[in-house]
């Protein structure tokens, strides 16, 4: 279920839990969540829990318990017991459609899991299971579990609706709160190219919230026509232009200096389209890479190597253990 929130450190977790709690803040049933590094908490009044704990306001998708259950809990006694402490805590929600990450083994119990997690996520009606993202495109391998057998979805992201085809392009529910940051960082008449821009986030937070020029990039066609269907129902025509291609094809027809800011979420391979942005961003201008990397100040060193200089680095996702997916800020020397 979609309920405002507060995000935190993990490492303040507890406290914060224990002071929303104390003053009547916490959303009942519903169960908080990883993301990020950051735990998520469904709060009733989200401006006032944030000044309380200190955390970021945010909106996501939450588990919602019954009677403190989750969908785990229903399957207790219908799966082998190592088959359940294999199965992941969570899953993603886009829409409604429900993404759980499973093994090859774990997917003969499929149907099973599915039913589970549509007893619990009221507002799922479809269930796949993701055996792992792949290629260029970053689409994930899909089985179907349960439910409709279709993967066009609209999903909501702080007031935003984003159309995606979960089969057919990349989308990331777990970084709704930073395709808000982005845009929120953004100033009125910039000209800003986001180069990787699958289904487009990032792009349609901007063109909601600022007057710019907007470049959404990606070479996935799919994902750049999800994006023209979201660009529709925001009533967002207009406000930015959408490239289906190559990032570099892109950049070699952008003339020098003309570019305030770029988006670069594509975290394996970011840092080797630096070289080609540089010249484009104006002295001073800004990047957003995404690195994957061991630690903030490895993800640093991978993008100041390549002559862009670092600002602020924060984890926005889990990528593996003890690896993460950093959003580096950086700026164009001068
Ligand atoms: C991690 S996804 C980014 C998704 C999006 N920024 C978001 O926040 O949901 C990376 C995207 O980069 C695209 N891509 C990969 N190589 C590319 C290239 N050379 N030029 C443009 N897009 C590329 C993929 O198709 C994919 O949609």
């Amino acid at each position: 279920m979609r309920s405002a929130c507060v995000s935190v450190e993990l490492r303040r977790a507890n406290e914060a839990l224990r002071k929303l709690r104390e003053e009547g803040l916490l959303r009942k049933g519903l169960i908080p969540k990883r993301a990020g590094g950051r735990l998520l908490i469904p709060v009733e009044d989200p401006a006032r829990a944030a000044e309380l704990v200190g955390g970021d306001v945010c909106e996501d998708d939450f588990e919602v318990s019954e009677r403190g259950r989750t969908y785990k809990d229903f399957l207790k006694g219908a799966l082998p017991d190592e088959v359940l402490a294999s199965l992941p805590r969570s899953y993603d929600v886009v829409g409604d459609i429900a993404i759980i990450r499973l093994g090859e083994e774990q997917l003969r119990f499929g149907k099973t899991i599915a039913e589970a997690i549509m007893r619990v996520a009221k507002n799922v009606r479809v269930v796949y299971a993701s055996l792992g993202v792949e290629g260029e495109w970053r689409v994930p391998k899909l089985v179907h579990l349960g439910g409709e057998r279709r993967t066009e979805t609209v999903h909501r992201e702080y007031g935003i609706r984003i159309f995606v085809d979960v089969a057919r392009a990349y989308f990331n529910p777990g970084l709704g709160g930073e395709h808000r940051r982005v845009a929120g960082l953004v100033r009125d008449g910039e000209v800003v190219a986001d180069l990787f821009a699958g289904v487009g986030p990032f792009a349609l937070h901007i063109a909601r919230v600022r007057k710019a020029l907007v470049f959404a990039v990606d070479i996935n066609p799919w994902a750049i026509s999800c994006l023209l269907r979201s660009i529709t129902m925001n009533k967002l025509v207009g406000r930015l232009v959408t490239v289906s291609g190559d990032a570099r094809d892109f950049l070699s027809v952008v003339a020098d200096g003309v570019l305030d800011r770029v988006i670069m979420n594509l975290p394996h391979h970011a840092t080797e389209f630096v070289p080609d942005v540089l010249p484009k961003l104006r002295c001073g201008g800004w990047a957003h890479v995404y690195v994957v990397a061991a630690s903030p100040e490895e993800a640093a060193r991978a993008v100041s190597q390549k002559g862009l200089e670092p600002v602020g680095v924060r984890d926005v996702i889990d990528y593996a253990p003890r690896k993460w997916v950093f959003a580096v800020d950086s700026r164009k020397p001068c």
